[in-house]
């Protein structure tokens, strides 16, 4: 198995380490490497280092706290005017967020993937935060930086019970 597969955790502590333009670059260009329904490629990236804006942005959710302490955040948006099919939207951005999280993991960088769509109270804590038009959905906010204390290790989930031949009976 690939080893950032095996490997990727949610690491929500981080040293203050700045992490720089151009590994913020490479984590972008594995999110955009995502399928997507009919490569509509939805995504769009709003990068996040101002303290004052990351502590706001820590509120979106009781679960964000990890924000506040992370040099970098990515917030992951759905740019509505690129769905051709708008159904899939979530999908594509799921397969998205799981691609910088894998190339985070791959570069010895801790993530986790916060939860906001589609929560709509979380939606619009971003969308005012950011003062952001109204074409722009905030799917999940995405807190990187060099992990502290414990980072991406492999832990065995598989389960040989959830695999089921033919039938499930
Ligand atoms: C859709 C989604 C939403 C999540 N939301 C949060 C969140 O709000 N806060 C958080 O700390 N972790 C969040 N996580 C991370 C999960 O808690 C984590 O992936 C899970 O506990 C498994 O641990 P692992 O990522 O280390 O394998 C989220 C993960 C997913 C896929």
């Amino acid at each position: 198995m690939m080893k950032a597969i095996q490997e990727r955790r949610s690491v929500r502590r981080f040293t203050n380490e700045m992490i720089d333009d151009k590994t913020i670059e490479t984590l972008l260009r594995a999110a955009m490497q995502a399928p997507s329904a009919a490569n509509q490629q939805p995504w769009e990236f709003l990068v996040v280092k101002d303290p004052r804006m990351k502590e706001l942005l820590s509120k979106v959710s009781p679960y964000a706290g990890s924000i506040a302490n992370a040099p970098v955040a990515i917030v992951m948006l759905a740019n509505k005017e690129r769905l051709q099919f708008a159904e899939n939207m979530e999908q594509d951005m799921g397969a998205a967020t799981e691609n910088l999280l894998l190339q985070a993991a791959d570069m010895e960088l801790g993530a986790v993937w916060l939860g906001v769509a589609p929560v709509e109270a979380r939606m619009n804590h971003i969308k005012e935060l950011f003062d952001l038009p109204d074409h722009f959905v905030p799917y999940a906010v995405v807190p990187v930086g060099v992990p502290d204390g414990v980072g991406n290790r492999f832990i065995d989930r598989f389960d040989a019970t959830r695999i089921h031949f033919e039938t499930v009976d």
